[in-house]
């Protein structure tokens, strides 16, 4: 995998693992855009990371995902890199009829329908790379679903079949297709949902989980599971129910 003078686009890159993929790709010489609703927060960034490029751009928004890949071929002349890092995460109580309806499709709208939409007007720019990557950040609850958060587990498993779906797909194109599931990070996300907070699921800092994204980004491996995503895998497959229970002890959410 190339891993240097790239240019690299990261949904979301304004906070947490986007973020620190971000910072790995320009500590390794690449030219790295982020995006993100928030324009104040990518300004900040963009303070603290001076050579980092920012747009404010909804990846729910047709229109501005649309024109910003004719803004980035215009200005940078295509795009190697992709990644689909934005996200969110909500609790819910399924059996309450008061349920917020909206926010749950908002949170599909965002972490299913959006990666298909960016990938979509960005396949003409990856398919001019030489070294077009792919990369969908799914999550280790693609394996086993985390009952206080279903919406957000159907999601993310959503993502990770279509994921296995359009790799033999883009591959005759010359897309190489990664999916990266991370465990427990210490993001914004995770302390949202409370999940930061329990002390089995032991969250991993951004940093480190950008260091382990690396060390198996280089060598191209295309499924990269850090820390606790990788028995989540494994237990996925060889102990569904038992795996379920120990992660599900609690399936209401306290707030
Ligand atoms: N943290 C974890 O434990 C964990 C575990 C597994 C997987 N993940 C996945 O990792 C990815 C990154 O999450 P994170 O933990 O780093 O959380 P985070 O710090 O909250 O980052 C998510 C980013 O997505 C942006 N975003 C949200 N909606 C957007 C939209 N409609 N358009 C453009 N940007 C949008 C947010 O910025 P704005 O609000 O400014 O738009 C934010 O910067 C997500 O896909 C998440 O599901 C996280």
């Amino acid at each position: 995998m190339i891993q240097s003078k790239q240019t690299v686009l990261i949904t979301g890159g304004g906070s947490g693992i986007g973020l620190a993929l971000a910072q790995k790709f320009l500590e390794n010489n690449n030219t790295v855009i982020i995006t993100g609703r928030n324009f104040s927060k990518l300004e900040k960034v963009k303070k603290e990371n001076p050579k980092i490029h920012i747009y404010q751009s909804d990846v729910t928004n047709d229109a501005e995902v649309r024109m910003l890949a004719e803004d980035i071929q215009q200005k940078f002349d295509g795009l190697d890199v992709l990644i689909n890092n934005a996200g969110i995460m909500n609790l819910v109580d399924t059996g309450t009829e008061s349920n917020d309806l909206q926010k749950q499709m908002e949170e599909i709208e965002i972490n299913y329908n959006s990666p298909i939409r960016v990938l979509h007007y960005f396949l003409p720019l990856l398919k001019k790379s030489n070294n077009a990557v792919l990369v969908n950040v799914s999550s280790g609850l693609a394996y086993v679903p985390f009952a206080q958060a279903p919406v957000y587990s159907g999601t993310k498993s959503a993502l990770h079949f279509w994921t296995l779906g359009i790799r033999p797909q883009l591959k005759p194109h010359g897309i190489k297709v990664i999916e990266l599931l991370p465990p427990v990070v210490d993001t914004p996300l995770a302390h949202g949902a409370d999940i930061a907070e329990d002390d089995n699921l032991k969250p991993m800092p951004p940093k480190k989980l950008a260091d382990v994204f690396w060390k198996d980004y280089i060598t191209g491996k295309e499924e990269i599971t850090p820390g606790i995503s990788k028995a989540l895998k494994v237990m996925g497959r060889l102990a569904p129910k038992f795996i379920f229970k120990q992660l599900n002890k609690q399936a209401i959410p306290n707030k």
